[in-house]
Order: structure tokens, then C-alpha cells, then sequence
């Protein structure tokens, strides 16, 4: 993806403003961090990734746009602080908060869990992006604006797609997102989650245990919607509604981005047999 040249400032829908993105050496938050760059945002990629961060920020100055990394780990409060308070400091405000990082835990069935492994999901899915709240929603409330900006999942809607620990994280995702933009939505500070189907990332190829290929063949099979199979650049594009003005109204919204895939459920379907 190449950054600004083809975009004038009309068509950059995020000038001049600031944005931080946790998860953003990787996946949808790489992506993210690459179009919002594209976009005229300067973005600051916070993650525990330090070469892959800083290669993802190399690639945005390399094609013109403005981005520093800076090591966060979000089950670190001081670290979520810090990262925020860096992205204030390039421009006295923080317009975007991108809660974009995650793990998944290997799959097991719910008597299988070890508690250690269930508190490192929601530390870092649930409690991280709580941190990333809390912080990102002060300094926003100090200059009556922004937008925050959460990943949850389609496990955040449906039971029995993968592990419990993230099924139960991407439910908190989506009812601290309702609750934090009841209470930071008085201060003019919008905040939304978006829900992803599955995309091969590494996160989901290494938690599945399968390649990208079979996340695209897998995908492709049950997917409602039959065009080419989701990828982190279709995510970025809703992450980019929800941080524009455009969306300027939108509050306490999970915006699934799944081609109708839980709007449905085939399995009767499925089991009826035709004669
Ligand atoms: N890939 C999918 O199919 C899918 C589907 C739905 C939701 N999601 C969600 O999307 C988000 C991004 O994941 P992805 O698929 O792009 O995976 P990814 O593995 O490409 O990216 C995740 C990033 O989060 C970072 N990270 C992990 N723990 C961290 C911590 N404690 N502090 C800071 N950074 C940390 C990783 O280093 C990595 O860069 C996650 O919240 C995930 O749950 C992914």
C-alpha cells in the first residue's frame, strides 16, 4: 500500500490528525496504522513487537507519511500511559485511539482451561483495552473530542467459533465500548468497536494452528457473502470511518464486518435432506 502522493488533502480524510494504534506492527493494526498514515494522520504504533513496529513506522516515513513507535505492552497500565502520553506530545491532542491488541490462547474445550490461560486472554483483550480507555479517554475529554476505537471479533456476538476465554473477552469488548461511550460520550468523546470474521494474521494462523491459505479456504467455505475472502485492509477501511468525521455521529456501535456471516445460522439448513 503506498502512502499519500495519489491523495489530496481533500481526499485525506485524517489530516492533521493523531493517532494511536496498539497492535500496529501486525495484522489489521499494521494495516490500519498504513492507511490512517495514508490518510494524513500522524500515527504512533504502540506494541510489544519493537523490529516489527519500527519497520511498519520505516515504511510509512519511507512513502511520506508521519509515524513513530513506541514499546507498549497493554497489560502494562504505565505503558498504556506512557504510549498516550507520547501521542499528546506530537500534537498537544489525541484525536484516534485504535484498542487494537490481542491474543489468542490455543484452543481447548472449556474443561480444558488452566486459569493462567484464561487470565493472560482477558489481560491482554479485556483489561488492555480498558487501560487504553481509561488513558486515551482523559486526555481526549481534556480537549472535548476524539474517537476510540476498539477490535473485537465476531466471537463478541456468537458462541462455539473458538475458545471460550476470547469468546468471553470479545463480549467484555463490546460492553465496555457501550459503557465507556456512555460516560466518555458527555465529554464529546466517541467510542466504537469494530468485529472482524476471521482473516489470516498470524494471531489467527498460529492460534488455529493453520496456514493462511486454509484461513482463506476455510473462510471462502462459510462465508454468507461470496467475493474474495476479508482481508486487514478491509478492517482498516472501517477503522477509518470510525475515526473520520464522517462518522461523526456513531456512538457505542459494534460495527461487524463479517459479509452477514452471524446474521445467519446454516445448520438446519444443512441437515434437512432432500429427497
Ligand atoms: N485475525 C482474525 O481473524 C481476527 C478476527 C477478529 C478479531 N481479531 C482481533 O484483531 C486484533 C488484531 O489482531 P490481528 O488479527 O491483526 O493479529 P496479529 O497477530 O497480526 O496482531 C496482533 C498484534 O498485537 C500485539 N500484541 C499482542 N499482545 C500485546 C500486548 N500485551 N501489548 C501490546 N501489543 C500486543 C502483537 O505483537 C501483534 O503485533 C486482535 O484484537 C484480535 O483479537 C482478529
Amino acid at each position: 500500500m503506498t502512502i499519500s502522493p495519489v491523495l489530496s488533502s481533500l481526499a485525506r480524510r485524517l489530516e492533521g490528525k493523531v493517532a494511536l494504534i496498539t497492535g500496529g506492527a501486525s495484522g489489521i493494526g499494521e494495516s490500519t496504522a498504513k492507511l490512517f498514515a495514508r490518510h494524513g494522520a500522524k500515527v504512533v504504533v504502540a506494541d510489544i513487537q519493537n523490529e516489527k513496529g519500527q519497520q511498519v513506522c520505516r515504511e510509512i516515513v519511507d512513502q511520506g507519511g508521519a509515524a513513530s513507535f513506541i514499546r507498549c505492552d497493554v497489560t502494562v497500565e504505565d505503558d498504556v500511559q506512557a504510549a498516550v502520553e507520547t501521542a499528546v506530545k506530537s500534537n498537544s491532542r489525541l484525536d484516534i485511539m485504535f484498542n487494537n491488541a490481542g491474543i489468542i490462547i490455543p484452543s481447548k474445550p472449556i474443561t480444558e482451561i488452566g486459569k493462567s490461560d484464561a487470565e493472560r486472554q482477558l489481560a491482554v483483550n479485556v483489561i488492555g483495552v480498558l487501560m487504553g480507555i481509561k488513558h486515551a479517554g482523559r486526555a481526549m475529554a481534556a480537549t472535548g473530542s476524539g474517537s476510540i476505537i476498539n477490535t473485537a471479533s465476531v466471537a463478541s456476538i456468537s458462541g462455539g467459533i473458538t475458545v471460550s476465554p476470547y469468546t468471553a473477552s470479545k463480549h467484555a469488548v463490546v460492553g465496555l465500548t457501550k459503557d465507556a461511550a456512555v460516560d466518555l460520550g458527555r465529554h464529546g468523546v466517541r467510542v466504537n468497536c469494530i468485529s472482524p470474521y476471521l482473516l489470516p494474521t498470524p494471531l489467527a494462523c498460529n492460534g488455529l494452528g493453520i496456514t493462511a491459505e486454509t484461513v482463506d479456504v476455510a473462510v471462502k467455505k462459510s462465508s454468507v457473502l461470496k467475493v474474495s475472502p476479508l482481508k486487514a485492509e478491509d478492517i482498516a477501511h472501517a477503522a477509518l470511518y470510525l475515526a473520520s468525521d464522517e462518522s461523526r455521529y456513531v456512538n457505542g456501535h459494534n460495527l461487524v464486518v463479517d459479509g452477514g456471516y452471524t446474521i445467519t445460522n446454516p445448520s438446519m439448513g444443512e441437515h434437512i435432506e432432500r429427497s
